[in-house]
């Protein structure tokens, strides 16, 4: 695996891997990887020559009073995980290497950003959108990979990628979770036991309305207060919102329509940390999890 920390040598090593007809996959991460990036990884090599992981944790993306500086970064943790995975290259750049003195374009989507996490994360994915263009044009992939667990980030990026021809195939990948049900993410390591506990009100309160679903309740209110009801009896546990919304504009459904599918979504602050979860009723054994 070769270590690349700068945006000008990744696009040459893209640019070689390219005209030596190897198909480029590409994870982006914002490092202190788990088993869920890692199965990115390996989905990537399924499908790529040259597996491209890029580790960058992008301010942009942060909100003020949110945990950009206090994100977990292990770059040499991260790295010896990835030595033992079919990886081409690291890229992982500076930041004054992405963003230099006078970069001020920006990639936005108006509607879909207004809807779930960006009503609560304003500018969120301004900044997720506009960094996810940058390494498309810096590793130059065939096809990227992006987790389902941020179900609205991967509909955003495919969106994005088809609206403006960026020529990048782009997966979504299952969401990984732990034995308990407790969706990965780099953020539990902020949980303490007591509220890693608690957190699992969120995939309980997510196998409960796919249960209801599955039964034959497609009426969207009934979905939304089962999931809030497992949430809200939670102590310790707040809930910012609860959803079943459509997967074209991401807006409440008032009913699923036979044979259709729906995203099931949920965010929640347990203790100080917020975390999100999602499934996609309908959607099961279904390429790109469900979503598209
Ligand atoms: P990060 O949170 O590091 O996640 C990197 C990728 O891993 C994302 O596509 C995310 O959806 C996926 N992922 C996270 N947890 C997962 C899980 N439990 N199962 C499967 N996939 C999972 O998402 C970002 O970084 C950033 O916004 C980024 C796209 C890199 C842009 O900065």
């Amino acid at each position: 695996m070769k270590r690349i920390d700068s945006a000008e040598s990744m696009q040459r090593f893209a640019r070689e891997a390219r005209a030596a007809g190897r198909r480029i996959g590409l994870v982006p991460t914002m490092g202190a990887l788990h088993e869920g990036h890692v199965t990115l990884v390996r989905r990537a090599a399924e499908e790529s020559d040259a597996v491209v992981v890029s580790i960058f944790v992008n301010p942009l993306q942060f909100g003020p009073g949110e945990d950009f500086e206090r994100y977990p970064r292990d770059l040499d943790g991260d790295a010896r995980r990835l030595a033992s995975l079919p990886v081409a290259a690291l890229f992982c750049p500076e930041h004054t290497d992405l963003y230099p003195r006078g970069f001020e374009t920006a990639v936005v989507q108006d509607d879909l950003s207004t809807r779930l996490c960006g009503a609560f994360r304003p500018g969120h994915f301004r900044g997720v959108l506009t960094v996810v263009t940058k390494l498309f044009g810096i590793v130059q992939p065939n096809v990227a990979f992006f987790g389902q667990k941020d179900a609205q980030q991967v509909l955003m990026i495919h969106r994005m990628a088809r609206d403006l021809d960026l020529g990048v195939v782009v997966r979504a990948v299952e969401t990984v979770r732990e034995p308990d049900g407790l969706a990965m993410s780099s953020r539990n390591r902020y949980l303490s036991p007591d509220d890693r506990r608690r957190a699992l009100a969120l995939s309980r309160a997510l196998r409960a309305v796919e249960a209801a679903f599955d039964g034959g309740e497609h009426r969207g209110d009934v979905l939304r207060s089962t999931l809030r009801g497992e949430v809200e009896g939670e102590p310790g546990v707040r809930l910012q919102y609860a959803e079943v919304a459509s997967l074209q504009d991401l807006r409440d459904v008032e009913q699923v329509a036979a044979g259709s599918r729906a995203l099931a979504a949920i965010a929640a602050h347990v203790g100080t940390t917020r975390l999100i979860d999602n499934v996609v009723l309908g959607g099961r054994g279904r390429p790109n999890a469900g979503l598209f």
